[in-house]
């Protein structure tokens, strides 16, 4: 007897193995792909498949055999060439992502030893990874491609002399080498098991508690079922039903899965249990194979085929009719089967000789995205003419179900395909298209002029290939092609001075790589589960602001396995976290003041059990208001947290008098979600003994969270002992929520007297936790002819959310940032912290400077096309330039180097050629523009709040000449083990294999700082650096007394009473801001970088394309090029979600709608430019910071607004050339619906936006 649980998920959670991760538990984000074999009687051949684990339920793996990342190599055998390769490019960072790569990749090279670039991209377009910006996964994985496309890996050494400033040095472009690394063997690949050839087919039943389902052994008994339990829905991929059992949480108690191989499969042929990667085969052979005129419409449904979900979806899923209704965010199935009905075949027929087919469709993401609206259009000609013998439109995603558009396809029957036919149509299809202003979805007016839109595409199509005109406008048709990422890079090599052993400098691989590839690294849902072990699940408000009347968890404490109901009640401590004096409930008591607030949480022997009592527990509310979500209703309402922030320099009145022009505008920032891979959760093991609990936690910042259990709990923080090993990504989001759910979840602990384990879903882990922070910037700028800007006034909102947690922080370093590189000699800054209804806002890599720094390059771009400029020249006339500059809060610093990061960025972008270029493209093409963008960059490193700038380590030595390293940091991704170990190595002259860091623990390092603010290596850095004056000088005193090995010399020092261990602090720099004079050094110093980025939009879609970006860093003396590198390329290419493709929706009732990699999309392979070069610069010092180095997490997230601008400079290209302005507004994210509209012509107009108030909008900008 099976549970309902294992009947379902079970792949996922009954491997019971640590390499199959759960990322999102719906398909979304591939972190949990294993590779499923099965015997084909029919061809007699084993099949290798990929499949996402948890959506794969283990029921119907009867006879097949899983491989899981474990099972292809470890670090105490030998690893796969597969996951040393992605190990030795640096393509692991947190490595949450990693197995899931890894298991994508090898059961490509099982199926196909000798890849494609375009096999390999085809394969990991259904996994996510947050970290890396997946070019150096490609680069690892490319080494397995015949041609061998490596040039960037070639070793290459050139020297420089790049300007007047610097000494010689070289240059190398080689981040990894390939001597040593395993070669492919096919041979040693785990054979399928013999026994699972000769299994007999019969009808299967797994009985669950709640659930049950039948595989029935051939088409009569599937039928006899279906009419024994109509209702009970045929599975095959459960790529649909799983979704709705899992995440919709429906409830069927019979499921016919007939997905058995046997008499079944030979009946159904195409269509009924054949995967759409099998289709797609089929498809692409079929259209090899014969002559094109015939295969049209497989061509059509190809490219459709091409962008549905990712690999592992399409080797699961069977039901090709979604491909043409499935709308996104409305995950009903429609079907025109009855209940006792099932679908045998779908017959796609060969096209005919004056037929023409096409498929269209847009996503919010070109790739692994549902689309926003898909069309399938078909016209057959009378034979050897130009007039339309048949019509047939179909849309999805313009109702609930797919649309037949059948008035307006007979009224165009019998017509020539013509202009008059394309502006009727057009005018047809508005009138039958019916989508009202309120219709779910939202995005109204984009949905309706992509109808239009698409069928222009059709039209010009068609009329390509009838070759009735000469001069086709073809840049209407080709759609974008998805490439993989390639890129040059280049970093300095360290001096022939320094010792071959040091290892500080070189780009060494990521400390735990091997046990991320092999699944062997442990995040805190790997540790085993602790005996008596209970699983705690939050209950969260559904209401914005209510009053709490009534909390009745009756129904849930009497279900199975429920042992508890926790709310504020029950706190033995205090119920609230606090940070800088600003108290947030942990559960709320009277009030509630968004929706997704902890209320209460229901404890449970399991979380299956956890998580369904918690659904059962009723809240009464009674609404309050005021209720407002958004910025602008926060200013209606004068609705701000104290207190407000200002900075000023210079005589703004008087400077506004004597400019040629003033300007004002605004331009909104919308949010973003961390989206680590790795959701949060914890353990909580009480100890038993003198009140003293353990966490194992996900948090960024320990110490913080030891803090406020310790509150929560009423007991010392000395009992208290929080233990980190690792992050699956955290970007900021795991310092302040993981300390609630940690003071809760220790609650839960200590009031059972048992171990608790808390693990939140990504849909809770979105709607609780919260992101980044909307900004709106509104401004005046005073400015020259030339170009010269004097004044610039901005007033900077934020929407905090309800509660003001670390958002005066983020606005100030949103002020602090609002200078970039430029000096501008009157500037005021104010920032206003908004309080909405909403989940509090929260810190997000670059904490503040993305928002600040971008509404300041939308005023220089404004100003120069106000100008006629370009934007690059008015960047340029504006930069600090003096050898010594002060910034808007007068700190001293030289922009020297970002001068030279800018000179260098452009001349190694050839930025000047390719505008040239740019601007004959825009010319010679209607439909399709292209844009280029370049910005500056000076970015402060370090907590503006100087006390958290500190650091400490422990570093002890055995007898047997091991050393431990215990620092304050938390790796997450962002290789702080990696180069601590580097400076402990380079200290201690002994070997990184000699040094261990085990864990972050507030028993080993107290009082630690976050590891945030780009600041962690630095401070623990320098913390290992300073232990050298104590216990490493002692050791050297010793060393140069006696015949020196570590082994000999530390066990020497023992008798010699030295002692071993030493705790090595490092006191940073002072930083504070008078924020009353607008006066203070903010920051321990500036990290410099530039960045160039060229874009291609399609006018007609709003779909865009990356193709090129070019940035050049300064790291000071880079401490590891391949992990900066990589943090580089990271943060870029989540810059890129941020202001290009992720956007969240909020409802009118402020419920969070995209919960989930189904609706929210990070970017994935597709959206990386296929041209990705990333330089740093040369000669580059820092005396500040540990050897030269320079902090680097957060600056790189701002660079990807090159991408937005590039993308404004394509759509005024295309307004030019409609006679319209060049000016327009354009918020950001610039996703693919507001490109399109701003890129306004016939079609837009033919979908106005409706009048304010007319209609209920389905979502809002918050
Ligand atoms: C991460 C992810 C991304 C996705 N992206 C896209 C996308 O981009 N575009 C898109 O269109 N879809 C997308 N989908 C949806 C997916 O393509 C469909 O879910 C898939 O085609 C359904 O096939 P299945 O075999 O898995 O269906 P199942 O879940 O097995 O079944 C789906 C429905 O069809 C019924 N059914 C199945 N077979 C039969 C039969 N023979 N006779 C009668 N009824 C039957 C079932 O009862 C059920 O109601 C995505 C899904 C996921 C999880
Ligand atoms: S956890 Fe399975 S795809 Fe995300
Ligand atoms: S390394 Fe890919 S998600 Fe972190």
């Amino acid at each position: 007897m099976l549970s309902q649980n294992h009947l379902h998920v079970s792949l996922l959670y009954i491997v019971l193995l640590t390499g199959t991760k759960y990322g999102c538990g719906g398909g979304g984000c591939g972190a949990c792909t294993v590779m499923v074999s099965k015997y084909d009687q029919l061809n007699n051949r084993v099949l290798h498949y990929t499949v996402n684990a948890c959506l794969q339920p283990i029921c119907t793996l009867h006879g097949a055999a899983v491989v899981t990342v474990e099972g292809i190599g470890s670090t105490k055998t030998k690893l796969h060439p597969v996951q040393e390769r992605i190990a030795k490019a640096h393509g692991s960072q947190c490595g949450f992502c990693t197995p899931g790569m890894v298991m994508s990749m090898y059961t490509l090279l099982r199926n196909k030893p000798h890849p494609t670039m375009e096999d390999i991209r085809e394969a990991l377009g259904g996994n996510l990874c947050r970290c890396t910006g997946y070019r150096p996964i490609i680069d690892g994985f490319k080494t397995f491609c015949d041609v061998r496309v490596v040039e960037m890996m070639t070793p290459g050494k050139n020297d420089c002399v790049l300007n007047k400033y610097l000494i010689p040095c070289q240059i190398s472009e080689e981040l990894f080498h390939m001597d040593n690394v395993l070669p492919l063997d096919p041979s040693q690949d785990l054979i399928f098991p013999p026994e699972l050839m000769k299994r007999a087919c019969g009808s299967l039943c797994f009985q669950g508690d709640r659930l049950k389902l039948i595989s029935p052994v051939d088409l009569t008994n599937l039928l006899e079922l279906k009419t024994e339990y109509p209702e009970a829905p045929v599975v095959v991929g459960n790529t649909t039903i799983g979704i709705n059992l899992l995440l919709c949480h429906l409830a069927f108690s019979i499921i016919l899965s007939p997905s058995t191989p046997g008499e079944f499969q030979i009946y159904i042929l195409m269509g009924a249990v054949c995967t759409l990667s099998s289709l797609k085969e089929e498809m692409e052979r079929a259209v090899r194979e014969m002559e094109a005129e015939r295969t049209r419409g497989y061509q059509a449904l190809l490219q459709t085929l091409r962008c549905l979900a990712g690999k592992q979806i399409r080797n699961m899923a069977v039901s090709p009719i979604t491909i043409t209704h499935r709308y996104r965010l409305m995950p009903r199935f429609i079907t025109v089967l009855r209940p006792d009905e099932v679908l045998l075949s779908i017959d796609i027929p060969y096209s005919k000789p004056w037929e023409f087919v096409s498929a269209f469709r847009q996503a919010q993401r070109r790739e692994f995205a549902f689309s926003i609206v898909n069309a399938g259009m078909k016209v057959l000609f009378r034979e050897g003419t130009n007039i339309v013998e048949s019509l047939n439109i179909y849309y999805g995603g313009v109702g609930p179900t797919l649309v037949k558009v059948g008035r307006t396809c007979q009224k165009l029957v019998g017509r020539s395909w013509g202009e008059e036919l394309l502006a009727d149509a057009c005018r047809l299809l508005e009138e039958e298209v019916e989508l009202s202003d309120s219709a779910h979805g939202g995005k109204v007016e984009y949905r309706k002029t992509l109808t239009t839109s698409f069928f222009f595409k059709f039209y010009m199509q068609v009329l390509q290939e009838l070759r009735e005109r000469v001069h086709i406008q073809d840049s209407a048709l080709k759609p974008f092609k998805n490439e993989v990422p390639q890129g040059h890079h280049s970093f300095q090599l360290v001096s022939n001075a320094q010792s071959s052993q040091d290892p500080v400098g070189h780009p060494m691989m990521h400390q735990a790589a091997f046990h991320q590839a092999t699944g062997e690294a442990q995040y805190y849902d790997d540790i085993p589960a602790v005996q008596g072990e209970l699983f705690v699940y939050m209950v969260t408000s559904t209401r914005a602001h209510a009053k709490i009347i009534n909390i009745d968890p009756s129904e849930a404490l009497g279900m199975t396995g429920v042992v508890t109901f926790l709310s504020a009640g029950d706190v033995p401590g205090q119920n609230r976290r606090m940070l800088f004096n600003n108290p947030e409930e942990l559960f709320a008591e009277e009030e509630v003041s968004c929706v997704g607030q902890i209320i209460g949480a229901v404890v449970a022997e399991s979380r299956e059990q956890a998580r369904r009592a918690a659904q059962m527990v009723k809240v009464t509310y009674q609404d309050l208001l005021p209720v407002f979500f958004t910025i602008e209703e926060a200013i209606q309402h004068q609705s701000f947290f104290d207190p407000k922030r200002k900075l000023e320099r210079g005589d703004m009145d008087k400077a506004f008098e004597t400019v040629d022009q003033i300007l004002e505008d605004e331009i909104y920032l919308g949010g973003q979600e961390h989206f680590y891979m790795e959701t949060q959760g914890l353990i909580a093991v009480p100890k038993g003994e003198n009140g003293e609990l353990e966490l194992f936690v996900a948090s960024q910042h320990s110490a913080y969270t030891q803090e406020v259990v310790g509150i929560t709990l009423g007991i010392d923080s000395n009992k208290i002992t929080c233990h980190v090993r690792r992050l699956g990504g955290a970007f900021g989001g795991k310092v302040m929520k993981i300390a609630s759910l940690s003071a809760i979840t220790a609650t839960a602990a200590v009031k059972t007297g048992r171990p608790v384990r808390c693990v939140l879903e990504r849909g809770d882990d979105m709607l609780i936790t919260s992101g980044r922070h909307p900004f709106l910037g509104k401004y005046k700028v005073g400015y020259n002819n030339d170009g010269t800007i004097m004044a610039a006034d901005i007033t900077y909102y934020s929407n905090g959310g309800c509660t003001l947690n670390e958002s005066l922080a983020i606005m100030e370093k949103a002020l602090l940032h609002m200078d970039n590189g430029y000096k501008i000699p009157n500037l005021r800054g104010r920032g206003l912290v908004c309080k909405t209804y909403l989940p509090s806002y929260t810190a997000f890599r670059g904490f503040g400077g993305p928002q600040g720094l971008m509404v300041m390059e939308s005023v220089l771009h404004e100003v120069a096309v106000k100008c006629g400029l370009p934007p690059q020249k008015v960047r340029e006339i504006n930069m600090y330039r003096e050898e010594e500059c002060y910034t808007h809060y007068k700190q001293l610093f030289s922009p020297r180097d970002m001068l030279r990061c800018w000179d260098e960025c452009l001349d190694k972008a050839g930025y000047h050629d390719r505008l040239q270029a740019i601007q004959q493209f825009n010319t010679s093409n209607r439909w399709k523009k292209r844009g280029i963008s370049a910005v500056p960059m000076k970015f402060g490193v370090g907590f503006s709040k100087g006390f958290f700038n500190q650091g400490a380590a422990l570093v002890n030595i055995y007898k047997d000449g091991s050393v431990l390293v215990a620092h304050g940091g938390t790796e997450m991704g962002q290789g702080i083990n990696t180069k601590a170990l580097q400076i402990a190595s380079h200290i201690l002259k002994v070997p990184m294999s000699s040094i261990h860091i085990k864990e972050t623990c507030t028993g080993n390092v107290p009082n630690a700082a976050p590891s945030a603010a780009s600041f962690g290596t630095d401070a623990v850095g320098m913390a290992v650096k300073v232990f050298q004056r104590s216990l490493a000088s002692d050791l050297f005193v010793l060393s140069r007394q006696l015949p020196w090995t570590m082994t000999i010399g530390i066990f020497e020092a023992y008798c010699q009473k030295v002692s071993l261990s030493a705790t090595g602090f490092f006191m940073g720099p002072h930083t504070d801001m008078d924020w009353e004079n607008s006066e203070g050094p903010a920051y321990y110093y500036f990290t410099f970088g530039a960045c160039c980025s060229e874009v291609e939009i399609d006018c007609l879609t709003g779909d865009h394309k990356n193709l090129r970006t070019d940035i050049v860093m300064d790291v000071g003396r880079s401490l590891n090029p391949a992990i900066d590198i990589g943090q580089i390329e990271g943060g870029f290419v989540q810059g890129i979600g941020l202001y290009t493709i992720e956007e969240l929706q909020f409802s009118l009732e402020g419920v969070l709608m995209t919960r989930g990699p189904s609706q929210y999309k990070i970017p994935a392979l597709c959206d990386v430019p296929p041209q990705f070069n990333v330089h740093l610069l040369a000669n580059a010092q820092n005396p500040h910071a540990i050897y030269r180095s320079k902090g680097i997490g957060e600056p790189p997230v701002f660079l990807a607004s090159t991408i937005f601008f590039a993308i404004k400079e394509a759509v005024a290209a295309a307004r030019r050339e409609r006679g319209l302005g060049d000016s327009f507004p354009l918020s950001s994210p610039a996703t693919a619906e507001r490109i399109r509209m701003a890129c306004e012509d016939q079609f837009t107009e033919m979908a106005p936006s409706p009048e304010k108030g007319t209609f209920k909008p389905w979502s809002i900008n918050i």
